[in-house]
């Protein structure tokens, strides 16, 4: 079992992802655990569906919980409708007096551009409240429990998308500060032009974080599947494109030898599965977690388990 190497202190930003129902949460959760007994950790999820609290058996709120029975463990569902909510207050005139002064629509259309929602946004929020937490707080590690793949691939498409959006905008301020040239002498820098720098700020810092193999790591949590495997090299492939390091598999949910009939039968099939993982991902460093006899939820179990994986 070799998850040690996440023990490296320099290591801050650890995510769990992978295809639905393979054991993200489950994961993300035990080694939290784990990785506590040494540092203060926030464990956090970015699906939308609440997946913490069943977990740990704990009502985990959208600010940091402290997680009963630990004494270094944190966790937070976050909220990306409200952080999104709170983004539109903080930043909504801006944005709407950026489309307004820069464009030639009406009121009425700029106010309808601004509620279509930009599609994901809301999730890039929750990105910047990570960031955010990291600038201002005492945590030193940060664990991230990811939604389903596709959605998470999506999640850290973000950063580019939100690049191409802030370039929009700018675009549309240049032209306003272009116009607002040929009548008055004087530039001045106002609002919108902060929060527009903000943004590109914000932007860069994550996708720095993102791209740093000394402080993140993409842990990658698969099953001894047909599809487990596909999605995997899917996975793997955009990770790779996108520069995000990720260096460890967790295959999990892998029958136990010499049980039952069924259950030899099923592990025989599996195996040739983890075979191919194993040689298809030949320098990442893979975990085999077996399938307990029942679930693995609350304290003590996952603390069984975040053991086994270090
Ligand atoms: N090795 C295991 N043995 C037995 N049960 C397991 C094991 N790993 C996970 N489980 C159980 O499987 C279920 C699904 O696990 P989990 O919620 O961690 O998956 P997930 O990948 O986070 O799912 P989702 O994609 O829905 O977020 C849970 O009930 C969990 O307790
Ligand atoms: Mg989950």
């Amino acid at each position: 079992m070799a998850l040690n190497e996440l023990l490296n202190k320099h290591l801050q930003f650890i995510m769990f992802g992978g295809k639905g129902g393979v054991g993200k949460t489950t994961m993300a959760s035990a080694a939290a655990l784990e990785l506590a007994k040494e540092n203060k950790v926030l464990l956090f999820t970015t699906d939308p569906a609440p997946s913490l609290s069943d977990s740990f058996g704990q009502a985990i709120g959208s600010e940091p919980t402290a997680v009963a029975g630990t004494k270094n463990l944190f966790a937070m569902e976050i909220d990306a409708r409200k952080v999104l909510e709170e983004f539109k207050k903080e930043y909504g005139s801006e944005i709407l007096d950026i489309l307004q002064q820069g464009t030639y629509l009406a009121n009425e259309e700029t106010e309808e551009l601004f509620r279509l929602d930009i599609p994901g946004l809301d999730e890039v929020m929750s990105l910047k409240k990570i960031t955010d937490f990291m600038e201002n707080s005492d945590y030193q590690q940060y664990i991230v429990d990811t939604a389903p793949t596709g959605h998470t691939l999506r999640l850290l498409m973000l950063p580019e998308l939100l690049d191409n959006w802030i370039k929009f905008l700018a675009g549309l301020r240049w032209k306003y500060h272009a116009m607002v040239r040929q009548f008055a002498k004087e530039q001045r820098t106002d609002k919108a032009d902060e929060f527009i720098l903000e943004m590109k700020k914000t932007v860069k810092k994550v996708r720095t974080l993102l791209q740093n193999p000394e402080k993140t790591e993409f842990v990658v949590v698969t099953i001894a599947e047909k599809m487990g495997v596909s999605e995997t090299e899917d996975l793997i492939r955009n990770l790779e494109h996108m520069h995000i390091p990720s260096r460890h598999i967790i295959i999990n949910n892998i029958f136990p030898q010499e049980e039952t009939d069924f259950a030899r039968m099923r592990r025989k099939t599996q195996e040739r599965y983890i075979h191919e993982i194993k040689e298809k991902f030949s320098t990442h460093i893979i975990t085999e977690v077996v399938l307990q006899p029942s679930e693995i939820q609350g304290i003590d179990s996952l603390q069984k388990l975040g053991a086994q994986l270090f």
